[in-house]
């Protein structure tokens, strides 16, 4: 059938106050960016009459300034799930302007479909290709787009030149089927593919596409400092050393690692050791340094839920896809971060913390308890289903006031149960097998900045220290109440908590 080609004003129309709508990408990878735009400025006009106009977002995990960014700005937002790494939309959860339910980035399409957060009125889908008989080829992310397009009512296809027809090939779209006809995923290595290249859809359900040329809004991270360099190799180093005594296999396991500066760092110390063999991704997102990883043949396979990389780097994969074309796949969240997959393949997790504390519980999302940062994005999809799960981050933040170590996290991600491994620049804390009391010598020892040692010694000494998990409840939390009071955690004074 002959589609509808309109504009991003006359698409941004068909949407109205109170809808929820379902976007494609995953990071600002694939996000659909010229409707979200129209939108918002549809959203201004809307609120200068005096009408309401705000919906809700379902989408793969964070987008772009030109969606979460330009669409908190113009308040038209009233609820979002999941992740996100936008500082005004930071500005309005944290302000209470948005109902943000941060979930598990597995979950995300299967409680959508479970019917959890609602209807789903419009999906808004950027394709590099749209066929007459409706099959919508994506661009640079999986996400949630496969059940999106299935659920809404209607769908609007950005069709966006910056992405290359090329990119045809990249993905595998595969959904589940819902309990109790679900059945195993059959991926038994991160290389298998068992979907189809596209999202098949009703064409009729197709109400509009809307041409455009905007290349995705990459980011490109900082390079690395000694601080990051020595975490990177402070990790290789401990899986180059359980590899050598046997417990990680001599082929080596699957990766997964978060996304920024550590997480390239970790990357690039992997490639320069080459005691650890050529591995494999199964992860959510692939940076840059996957990708040339794979061109060193460091990496032998990527599969991963988007390409997370600069433009530059997007274009030189589009151009070789013969290269590429077999080595990396793309797939929707719900199979890039599948907790079943991860424990089958037996992937080994590497993420990062705000702060963890002495028994080995993490926050990866809330600064001081109550301040969202991101979220949980996939961490807790990969963590408690690991092979090996490790968290990373630096001893202290903010030139050293607040310590990565604390007696007590003061919001739970990942508990004690699912966390084995911890390192940050100061060493290697290995939980496995441990009980509470050796985790937290193993803490301290290892991983706490020195100007904290003494610190959480001093308030071990302040709990009966026979208990299973040693706590003195009121004082717990007294290096957090201390930053508040004076904005530096080592003031601490235990003698209050006496
Ligand atoms: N208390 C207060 N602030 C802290 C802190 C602490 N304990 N630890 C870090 N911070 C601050 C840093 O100072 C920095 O602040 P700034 O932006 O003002 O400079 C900010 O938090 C980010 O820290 P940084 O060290 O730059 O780390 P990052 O960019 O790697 O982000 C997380 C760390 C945890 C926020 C980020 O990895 C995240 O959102 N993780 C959760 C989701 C996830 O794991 N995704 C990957 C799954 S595949």
């Amino acid at each position: 059938m002959a589609f509808n080609y309109i504009s991003a004003a006359e698409a941004a129309s068909l949407i109205k106050h109170g809808y929820n709508i379902g976007l494609s990408g995953f990071t600002p990878a694939g996000t659909a960016k010229a409707v979200t735009h129209a939108l918002a400025t549809l959203a201004e006009e809307e609120h200068a009459k005096g009408n309401p106009f705000q919906i809700g977002i379902f989408t793969g995990a964070s987008t772009g300034d030109a969606c979460d960014g330009i669409l908190s700005r113009a308040k038209a937002i009233r609820y979002r799930a999941p992740y996100t790494t936008n500082s005004d939309f930071r500005k309005a959860v944290n302000g209470g302007q948005i109902a943000y339910n941060d979930i598990h980035l597995s979950q995300m399409a299967q409680e959508v479909r479970y019917g959890f957060m609602g209807k789903v009125n419009m999906a808004i889908i950027e394709a590099c290709e749209v066929t007459e008989d409706g099959k919508i080829y994506l661009t640079a992310a999986g996400g949630i787009s496969p059940t999106v397009c299935r659920l809404a009512d209607q769908i609007i296809v950005e069709l966006n030149a910056a992405h290359s027809k090329r990119a045809m090939g990249l993905h595998d779209v595969y959904e589940p089927l819902d309990p109790p006809y679900r059945r195993e995923i059959p991926i038994y290595k991160p290389s298998d593919r068992i979907g189809t290249p596209y999202i098949q859809v009703d064409p009729k359900k197709i109400v509009g596409i809307v041409e455009t040329n905007w290349p995705d809004e990459a980011r490109s991270f900082a390079d690395a400092d000694p601080l990051t360099d020595k975490i990177g190799q402070n990790v290789a180093d401990f899986l180059a050393a359980d590899m050598k005594r046997g417990i990680i296999p001599p082929t080596f396991l699957p990766l997964q690692s978060g996304v920024g500066n550590i997480a390239n760092a970790v990357l690039g110390a992997l490639g320069r050791d080459k005691t650890i063999p050529a591995f494999e991704m199964y992860t959510e997102v692939i940076q840059n340094s996957v990708i040339g990883l794979i061109r060193e043949g460091r990496v032998k396979f990527g599969s991963a839920c988007s390409l997370t990389v600069t433009n530059d780097c997007l274009e030189e994969i589009y151009n070789d896809m013969d290269f590429f074309r077999d080595k990396l796949v793309l797939r929707p969240s719900e199979i890039s971060n599948n907790p079943e997959v991860v424990r089958r393949l037996g992937v080994i997790s590497i993420n990062t913390a705000i702060e963890t504390d002495l028994y080995g519980n993490v926050n990866s999302t809330h600064i001081g308890g109550t301040k969202m940062m991101n979220g949980i994005g996939g961490s807790g999809d990969f963590t408690r289903n690991a092979y090996i799960s490790i968290f990373t981050c630096p001893s202290v933040a903010k030139e050293g006031k607040i310590s990565a170590i604390v007696p007590m996290v003061s919001h739970h991600d990942h508990t004690e149960h699912d966390v084995n491994i911890i390192i940050t620049e100061q060493g290697v804390a290995d939980l496995r097998g441990k009980s509470p009391k050796e985790r937290a010598q193993a803490i301290i020892e290892n991983c706490a900045h020195p100007d904290y040692k003494n610190i959480l010694w001093d308030y071990i000494k302040l709990t009966d220290g026979k208990s299973q998990t040693p706590q003195a409840v009121r004082a717990a939390l007294g290096m957090h109440a201390e930053l508040l009071k004076s904005g530096d955690m080592k003031n601490v004074d235990w003698s209050l908590y006496k």
